[in-house]
């Protein structure tokens, strides 16, 4: 009797194993040493890996758009309907057409004025949303620590629209907010006036304001911009940072390619390609004076650059650029916007972090905007990795997460 039931249970303690097992090796990814809170960054990981896997296997059975697939699932665990507490009060509402939702500190005092903030989430122009808990969480902060008013716009994304019509959608919001009765609305002061956002965001907050100084009507109503890990350039994916991060978690290097070419409404067919340069090649002319632009041995400091070699391919594959000639244009690559619209820029802060493939970008800027004497503050993070500072709450609370995210709050607080 006692026989077939204990080999029963040996059989049970096997299966359990091995699926452990299984599930220590699709979660375990290799770290290093310095990152933040390494197995909850393997499980965050994990997970979002996982509903990717699962977003593919949906558009592969031809059921949706993948990445419609991929928002629809963090949308559904995130979102967060417009609260308000007594330090702030949160409506979701639009300004000319567009959709936003509006944090504003301290709603009961009207006096003195309050500075304002236009906030662009990230998720790669094609995830995330101005109203899930994450985004809902820093926004709210930020209006009241800031006794500000944030403007969290809920642009477009892909795949149902691609560039530039992001970028429409919050010139459109933005310059809806700066008219002076909808600021005086607001009690909104006119001089202090900032735009921001992180990751894809960051790109976009970058991309608008270079819109912005070369308009005239608006080129002084910026007063700073602040730039979280933004993605800044489609040149060149072997920076050292991109070398050095090719494999890591949130964001590896063909990840990002892939949310490039999704922006830009491409084939991904050229993922394989514009992994090693063969979009930017020498043989193809459209790139030369830009390629001088985006020069990482003269625009990084030797510590980074000592251990990585550019990847310069002397033959590529001239189609791509013909196909997307979008991935030269500054406003979705901002790195390489000429000196005459950089140096107009108002003060400016990027936030880099180490183990994240968009970090060159970050610093190339810095040095860029520096070259032609904008006043900014570059501030990194050793033990950071892509997009931790939406990660500040429990369960998926990281301890650089926080530290990221106050040491931005605490540079506008201030500076704005
Ligand atoms: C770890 O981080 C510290 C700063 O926080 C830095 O000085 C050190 O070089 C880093 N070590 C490695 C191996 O990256
Ligand atoms: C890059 O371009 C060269 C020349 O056209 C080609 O031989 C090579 O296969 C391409 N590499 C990839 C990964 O597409
Ligand atoms: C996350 O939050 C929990 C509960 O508040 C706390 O015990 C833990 O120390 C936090 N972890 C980090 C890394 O901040």
């Amino acid at each position: 009797m006692g026989q077939p039931s204990s080999s029963r249970l040996w059989c049970l303690y096997g299966v359990s194993a091995a699926l452990l097992a299984l599930l220590a090796y699709y979660v375990y990814i290799p770290l290093p040493a310095n990152i933040s809170d390494p197995w909850k960054l393997m499980l965050l990981d994990a997970t979002f890996r996982s509903a990717q896997q699962l977003s593919q296997l949906i558009q592969d059975m031809g059921l949706s758009h993948h990445l419609i697939a991929l928002n629809f699932i963090i949308v559904s665990f995130g979102r967060k309907s417009a609260w308000s507490s007594k330090n702030v009060q949160i409506t979701d509402t639009n300004f000319d057409g567009v959709e936003v939702r509006v944090f504003e500190g301290f709603p009961k005092t009207k006096e003195p004025l309050k500075s304002g903030v236009i906030y662009i989430h990230g998720g790669g122009w094609a995830l995330a949303s101005a109203r899930i808990s994450y985004y809902d969480e820093l926004c709210s902060k930020m209006a009241e620590e800031l006794n500000s008013v944030i403007v969290s716009v809920e642009y477009r994304l892909v795949p149902n629209v691609h560039f530039p019509e992001q970028l429409h959608d919050l010139e459109r919001a933005t310059k809806y907010f700066l008219q002076p009765h909808v600021l005086e609305k607001y009690s909104v002061d006119p001089e202090r006036i900032a735009i921001s956002g992180d990751s894809a965001g960051g790109n976009l907050a970058a991309a608008l304001s270079q819109q912005f100084v070369q308009d005239d009507t608006f080129r002084d109503k910026i007063k700073l911009q602040a730039l979280i890990y933004p993605v800044l350039q489609a040149l060149d994916f072997n920076t050292p940072s991109y070398q050095q991060n090719m494999n890591s978690p949130i964001l590896p290097r063909h990840v990002m390619i892939r949310y490039w070419i999704d922006y830009l409404k491409g084939n991904q067919e050229f993922v394989q390609a514009m992994v090693v340069n063969n979009h930017t090649s020498l043989d193809v002319e459209r790139a030369a004076t830009l390629r001088s632009r985006l020069d990482w041995l003269s625009l990084l400091p030797e510590s980074i650059t000592k251990d990585y070699r550019p990847v310069m391919q002397t033959v590529g594959n001239a189609q791509i650029v013909q196909e997307l000639p979008q991935l030269l244009d500054m406003r979705s690559a901002p790195l390489v916007a000429d000196k005459e619209v950089l140096q107009n820029l108002p003060k400016t802060y990027i936030l880099t972090c180490e183990h994240d493939v968009l970090r060159d970008d970050g610093i190339m800027y810095v040095k860029r905007l520096e070259g032609v004497g904008v006043d900014v503050t570059h501030d990194h993070f050793e033990d950071a990795f892509h997009g931790c500072m939406i990660f500040t709450s429990w369960p998926t609370n990281f301890s650089v997460g926080v530290r990221t995210r106050d040491s931005y709050i605490k540079w506008l607080k201030e500076n704005l």
